[in-house]
């Protein structure tokens, strides 16, 4: 029975019936029990309980909020649906529900209830739906599902489980839809779901896991929709999900440490439905995503996804419906959306988006709806194929809006007349400005730069053509890169870079080009003469020569080794006169006179030049004392 219990040693209240049935039926067959409740259920008349609500045709008992504390009296036998969410119910046991053989739902959702036994529910066969969810359930012990072989739904969510112990559904074998969400959970036994081989849907979510293991999920074979929501995994393990190939829909939202989805993290999935959201992605996981052909929806809102990459998406051949919704989307690529031949819906609604051109598609034509609301957008001509689609295009309700220029600022696209057409949405060739020739000799080792501006709209992006034809850009790391406004730098000029550099300055107007040309020659003659060597920590021709190398440059020449040498003979001279008068003081200390020493040294031979000078010979001073 179902009753208030306070504290363990608290009283429980027997209802009459219950009395009334142990006493005249505990001897009787199975099959009188059953007449007898018949009975008892046809004197009491219409039979429903005070304060509930009953629909009699439907067999429907509705006891939700009315502050029950014990399972009321009355309830017909043969009720089929029975409500009594909302009350303060704290304790199912078995026998509680042993005359509801009828019973087909089961509502027990927002009660009291923390102790659940086993077999509670085991006479209930007919059962398909069991609601426990918002109780204050801490554990479910093996065997409360106990032969309930044809539940179909059961809700557990928002419970205080801490773990889910191995065996605990093993018995419902046509259980559905499982919902195991807002626990505690920090712990799925490995072998907890097994049994449920007719499970279609799972909810996980408001957990403490840090991981759910693909030994757990091996066992839901049939699973259609799998739903992970609020959780604290940082990684996909590889292949996590490998025995799920009937999955079709996953769901990872608010994983808010998932930072990274290895290559195989999707594997064994042939899923048609895929939404990450709400993680710490910063780019699409592309290779992740390749395995899965047949997926139709996919999406990636709520991530910090900066840039779509071109060919990201490559492999997704069949997708229709992409989100990126809320981004901070700066830059789709070229080719973006490369290789979605059936991509029907776009929604980039709520991005940093200026434009979005039509090179990003590998066909606009198949696009039916898109978003690119709430986007700072330049209506220029790179949204002339929108424009000109402004009819046709589905907004969904929220037609994108011009930022700039300003004449058209907070305009809707949608909003244009045909006139207007050629009077916005235009571009201007980029002009490159001072065309002066710039032509440079440099010596080897300096730095060098050529500039170019250029004015357009939208604005240029300029890059630069080297004489061995490869491109230079902001991006170049190296020797030679491009600065911010246009400006090639070319550091530690050598020989080989003389030549013919080329500026191009592109946007979706058109080019402009410019030649500038650059001559290094070697260091002087008379230098290279005189033993000039040069050494570089890191080979000079590896145009990949990063910042962070150290360039070191040794010159060694006659004149140094000639002055440091001097400097030297000077220093020791200094040392042995200062030697002398120590000796001085100490012999006078002493009293000992002598009135005059000899003291004799010579140079040590010099390797190098400065040997020529003195040949090394011994050398006498004397010296006289008073
Ligand atoms: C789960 O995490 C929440 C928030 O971090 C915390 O309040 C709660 O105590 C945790 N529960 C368990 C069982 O660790
Ligand atoms: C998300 O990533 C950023 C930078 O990569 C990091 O600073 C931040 O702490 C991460 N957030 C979480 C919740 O891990
Ligand atoms: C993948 O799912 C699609 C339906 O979405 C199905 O047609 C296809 O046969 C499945 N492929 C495999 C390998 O199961
Ligand atoms: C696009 O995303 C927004 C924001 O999430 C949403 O409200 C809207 O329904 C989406 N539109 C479509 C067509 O999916
Ligand atoms: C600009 O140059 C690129 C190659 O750098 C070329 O593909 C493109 O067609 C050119 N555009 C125009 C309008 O000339
Ligand atoms: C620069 O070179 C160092 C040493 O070779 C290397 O460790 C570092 O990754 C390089 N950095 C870049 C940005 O290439």
């Amino acid at each position: 029975m179902i009753v208030a219990r306070k504290g363990k040693g608290g009283s429980r209240t027997r209802t009459a019936m219950e009395i009334n049935l142990s006493q005249n039926v505990a001897w009787l067959l199975p099959f009188f029990f059953l007449l007898v409740m018949v009975n008892v259920w046809s004197s009491q008349g219409q039979g429903c309980p005070q304060r509930c609500d009953c629909i009699g045709k439907l067999k429907t008992v509705s006891c939700r909020g009315k502050r029950l504390s014990t399972l009321p009296e009355g309830i017909p036998m043969d009720t089929r649906i029975l409500d009594l969410s909302g009350n303060k119910l704290r304790w199912v046991e078995h026998g509680d529900l042993l005359p509801f053989l009828r019973l087909e739902r089961l509502d027990l959702s927002e009660n009291m209830i923390s102790v659940l036994e086993p077999n509670a529910f085991s006479s209930l066969q007919s059962l398909q739906s069991l609601s426990l969810r918002a109780n204050q359930l801490k554990l479910v012990p093996m065997g409360t599902f106990s032969h309930l072989s044809n539940l179909t739904s059961l809700d557990l969510s928002e419970n205080k489980i801490v773990i889910l112990l191995d065996f605990t559904f093993q018995d419902l074998k046509s259980l559905r839809k499982l919902e195991v969400g807002d626990n505690d959970l920090v712990y799925i036994s490995n072998k907890a779901f097994l049994g449920l081989v007719g499970l279609k849907e799972l909810t996980i979510d408001r957990c403490n896991l840090t991981s759910v293991s693909s030994q757990s999920l091996s066992y839901l074979h049939n699973l259609v929709t799998l739903r992970l929501r609020y959780l604290s995994i940082s990684t996909l393990e590889d292949q996590n999900f490998r025995k799920l190939g009937n999955l079709r829909a996953l769901e990872i939202d608010h994983w808010p440490f998932l930072e990274f989805i290895s290559s195989h993290g999707l594997q064994g999935l042939n899923l048609s439905w895929l939404s990450i959201t709400h993680t710490n992605l910063t780019s699409v996981p592309t290779s992740a995503l390749r395995s899965l052909s047949h997926l139709t929806s996919l999406n990636l809102s709520f991530n910090p996804i900066s840039v779509l990459e071109s060919w990201a998406l490559r492999d997704l051949l069949r997708l229709k419906e992409l989100h990126l919704v809320n981004t901070r989307l700066v830059t789709v690529q070229p080719y973006a959306l490369g290789g979605l031949r059936q991509i029907r819906l776009l929604n980039l609604s709520a991005n940093n988006l200026v434009t979005l051109e039509e090179g990003a598609f590998q066909s606009v034509n198949t696009l039916e709806t898109l978003r690119l609301d709430r986007n700072p957008l330049a209506c220029d001509c790179r949204l002339l194929w929108i424009l000109q689609r402004r009819k046709t295009l589905n907004f969904d309700g929220a037609s994108p809006v011009c930022m700039t220029p300003v004449e058209v600022q907070d305009r809707a696209l949608s909003a244009f007349t045909d006139s207007a057409l050629f009077d916005h949405f235009t571009c201007q060739k980029p002009k490159i400005r001072n065309r002066k020739l710039q032509q440079i000799s440099a010596r080897e080792g300096q730095v060098v730069s050529f500039i170019c501006r250029a004015e357009g709209e939208p604005t240029p992006v300029i890059f630069w053509i080297s004489p061995q034809r490869r491109r230079i850009t902001t991006k170049s790391s190296g020797r030679l890169t491009v600065l911010k406004e246009g400006t090639l730098e070319i550091r530690y000029a050598q020989v080989m870079d003389s030549g013919t550099y080329i500026c191009i300055a592109s946007n979706a107007g058109g080019n402009d080009t410019y030649f500038a040309t650059l001559t290094v020659s070697g260091l002087p003659l008379d230098a290279a003469l005189m033993a000039n060597r040069t050494y570089y920590a890191g080979d000079l021709n590896d145009t990949n020569l990063n910042d962070t190398r150290v360039f070191l440059k040794f010159t060694l020449d006659l004149k140094t080794i000639l002055i440091s040498t001097a400097m030297g003979c000077i220093m020791f001279l200094g040392v042995v006169l200062f030697c002398f008068i120590l000796l001085f003081v100490w012999s006078r200390g002493k009293g000992q006179h002598k009135n005059n020493f000899s003291v004799e040294y010579s140079f040590r031979k010099v390797d190098g030049p400065a040997t020529s000078g003195g040949q090394g010979g011994a050398r006498k001073f004397n010296m006289k004392m008073i």
